[in-house]
């Protein structure tokens, strides 16, 4: 029955005569002028969340560009004084073609290829988070070739699960990630690129998840790998990214500030004195946007459920199809309304999968043609879509203080051809 908990929405939501205004601007006019679907961020949301990234980090924290990456998200981020953690070389492409430093970059990636080291190497990224051996063998093949010293991070797998999804959980042991504490290859690693010639090891790195609540295990991550860097004298650590956000009427999550409290709180009881930092993507970007919908056709089957097609899908958000991920949904012109109809909203992809809310609650008097909208949708969303089907990516829009901008426009159907030869 209930409406929706206003707390999902961006942080500068206004319901005004019941309709929801985000950064000044009227959603339904944004959904007329931009059409749907269509991404709209806070941009007043997302300086917020860097500068409280920054406050609990410092300087040397970096935006995980993964989690929503485009030249105005890059441009953002280091304006509000973050680093940015690429982990390709499509994403260090994107970063440093938005004019971002390549000294404020850091490199990430299980398995960097020869030609996006050099690139890296090139551009002169500010770290370069090594995962494994044999990349270790192709800094030392660069190294020989351009006579320039990396400065590395080593990524360690510290055997900690963090409690969230399989698919995205990292630090345990079996995984495929960093050098694993448990078996002496951090260790190895660590001697290795002590001796090497060919990098400059300033310390170490470990993420274990993404999509965690609890901060006590990422405490724990950070005591874990903070004891390393004690051992080893290492100037600097980082802690990665992972901290949750709520999705749904029934999730809480700790503020990126009180995530920054439980690390320090570790490192500090860890007698750390390396400068620390993190990576944090999620928190960022996630509550920041809404998408925006049409709701195309409503199936009602007596008995067994409502079925509300929109005009996007699995292609604008994977995260439910993928990681079984809960939204919620809500219409824009009656944000404040109860929501007694429980529906299913799904996209217009030709398979059953192509779900974007289970179990949704709207308004009874919903209808064709009525804008329908999903919270918390800015991370993972945009930069895990894909045109299956042919179905043209949304653009996406910055909205703030009664402004509206286009920072990524619809793809189309020239797009759609644009690759063939
Ligand atoms: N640092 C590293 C090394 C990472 O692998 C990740 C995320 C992050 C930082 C940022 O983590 P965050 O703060 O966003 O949790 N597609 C999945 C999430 C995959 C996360 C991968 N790595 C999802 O939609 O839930």
């Amino acid at each position: 029955m209930r409406p929706l908990p206003t707390r999902l929405l961006p942080e500068t939501a206004e319901t005004i005569d019941g309709v929801l205004h985000i950064g000044g601007c009227n959603t339904l006019d944004l959904a007329a002028e931009f059409g749907t679907p269509v991404f709209i961020y806070d941009e007043q949301h997302l300086r917020n969340r860097c500068r409280e990234a920054v406050e609990a980090f410092g300087p040397g924290v970096a935006y995980a560009t993964k989690a929503f990456l485009c030249g105005a998200m890059a441009r953002l981020a280091h304006e509000e004084g973050m680093c940015l953690d690429v982990a390709t070389g499509g994403e260090l492409h994107v970063a440093l073609t938005a004019g971002v430093p390549a000294d404020k970059l850091v490199l990430h990636g299980n398995n960097k290829s020869l030609a996006e080291l050099r690139l890296a190497i090139e551009a002169g990224v500010g770290r370069i988070v090594v995962d494994s051996f044999d990349e270790l063998d192709r800094l030392d093949a660069l190294h020989a070739e351009t006579g320039v010293v990396p400065k590395v991070l080593l990524r360690l797998t510290p055997g900690i699960k963090a409690e969230t999804h399989d698919y995205i959980s990292t630090g345990q042991d079996d995984s495929k990630f960093g050098f694993t504490v448990s078996t002496g290859l951090a260790e190895q690693a660590i001697a290795r690129a002590q001796a090497s010639a060919s990098v400059e090891l300033l310390g170490i790195h470990a993420h274990i998840g993404s999509q965690v609540f609890a901060v006590g295990s990422l405490g724990k991550a950070a005591a874990a790998i903070g004891e390393i860097a004690v051992a080893h004298d290492f100037a600097e650590m980082s802690v990665g990214g992972g901290l949750g956000v709520p999705y749904v009427e029934d999730e809480r999550a700790p503020t990126i500030a009180e995530w920054g409290k439980v690390v320090t709180d570790a490192c500090r009881s860890a007698n750390v004195t390396a400068t620390i930092s993190a990576e944090p993507g999620r928190s960022i970007t996630a509550a920041a946007a809404v998408t925006l919908y049409s709701v195309g056709t409503i199936k009602r089957l007596d008995g067994v459920r409502t079925y509300v097609s929109v005009d996007g899908g699995m292609s604008d958000n994977p995260r439910p199809v993928l990681y079984g991920s809960g939204y919620e949904t809500f219409l824009p012109r009656a944000v404040l309304a109860d929501r007694p109809e429980t529906v299913t909203v799904v996209g217009k992809h030709c398979e059953s999968g192509d779900v974007l809310v289970r179990d949704g609650l709207l308004p009874a008097d919903l209808e064709v043609g009525d804008i329908l909208a999903t919270p918390v949708t800015g991370a993972y969303g945009h930069s895990m879509g894909s045109n299956y089907n042919k179905v043209l990516r949304p653009p996406v829009v910055f909205v703030r203080d009664g402004d509206a901008r286009l920072v990524v426009r619809r793809e189309t159907y020239d797009d759609l051809t644009r690759l063939d030869i």
